[in-house]
């Protein structure tokens, strides 16, 4: 029976940290770090991530700003937005929820923020950062995920680990993290052949897919470590990417869903802004 992995307990006792940490930088220098969130259309999945964010930053004793603006906002406007907080000195951290509506070219949007605001870690400058491993600004749901290993003690040196999905946000920056941690890293996709073969080699898996209980037991090595990055409704509610009932089973760790990655994400995000102004106040 695997261990849980409690992503909530973890995830306060990181923004713990990162609350006392702002108070000394506010103490020291009477700047609080800011984040902007802006989110365009009503999209209602999105609405409730920005909502969370925002309350997340109010806990931690940041600045928080949120724009919301109607679907029919022109990229321009959007662009314009931007601009004026790159500008802007009480903002550290500024982030555009994705998806935007058709009309806007999201690649124009991530291109235009700052690097040195961009928590996402979505820009040119930070993913190539990422992948030569001198970065600030870590990719947020990964980095939450090192953090639960590194909260169970988990290595992944030398170790296996298999990724599965290949998006910017989430499986790409992921294999990164475990590489720059000496894992042997591989990354399957819907492409892939032998899938299941290839899963059942992982010594630590992630299920970065999309699809309601897509990793089954069978696709699992006795003993492995399995992180569920998925966040999907089905007719039971709620759940993972994994069959959590029957992995549980086989795994050494595993994470549940909700209650595992998911609060590591914004409080990476956190982490991220917090790191922006410090940096802009000068204090490593
Ligand atoms: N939409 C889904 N995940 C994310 C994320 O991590 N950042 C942003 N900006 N939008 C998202």
């Amino acid at each position: 029976m695997a261990q849980i992995i409690n992503g909530k307990e973890v995830s306060q006792s990181v923004r713990d940290k990162i609350r006392r940490k702002c108070e000394e930088l506010v103490g020291k220098t009477g700047l609080r770090p800011g984040l902007a969130v802006i989110l365009v259309g009503e999209d209602p999945a999105s609405q409730i991530y920005v909502r969370n964010k925002k309350k997340a930053c109010e806990e931690v004793g940041f600045l928080s700003r949120e724009y919301r603006l109607g679907g029919e906002t022109s990229e321009e406007e959007l662009l314009e937005l931007i601009d004026s907080l790159n500008a802007d000195p009480r903002i550290h951290g500024i982030l555009v929820q994705l998806p935007v509506p058709k009309h806007i070219d999201d690649k124009k949007v991530i291109a235009r923020i700052d690097p040195k605001k961009d928590v996402d870690a979505f820009s040119f400058e930070n993913v190539g950062r990422i992948m030569t491993g001198e970065f600030d600004f870590v990719p947020c749901t990964p980095a939450g995920i090192m953090e639960l290993l590194a909260a169970y003690d988990i290595d992944p040196a030398g170790k296996h680990a298999v990724v599965i999905g290949r998006s910017n946000i989430v499986g790409k920056p992921m294999a990164m993290l475990l590489l720059h941690k000496n894992a042997t890293v591989t990354i399957c996709h819907s492409r892939t052949q032998n899938l299941k073969e290839i899963c059942r080699q992982a010594d630590i898996l992630v299920a970065a897919v999309g699809k309601a209980r897509f990793v089954t037991e069978d696709m699992v090595k006795e003993g492995a470590v399995v992180i569920d990055v998925g966040m999907n409704r089905d007719e039971k509610g709620l759940c993972g990417d994994v069959d959590f009932d029957a992995v549980e089973k086989k795994a050494s760790f595993i994470t549940p869903v909700p209650g595992g990655v998911g609060p590591m994400t914004i409080t990476l995000l956190l982490q991220n802004t917090l790191t922006s102004a410090r940096k802009a106040a000068n204090i490593k």
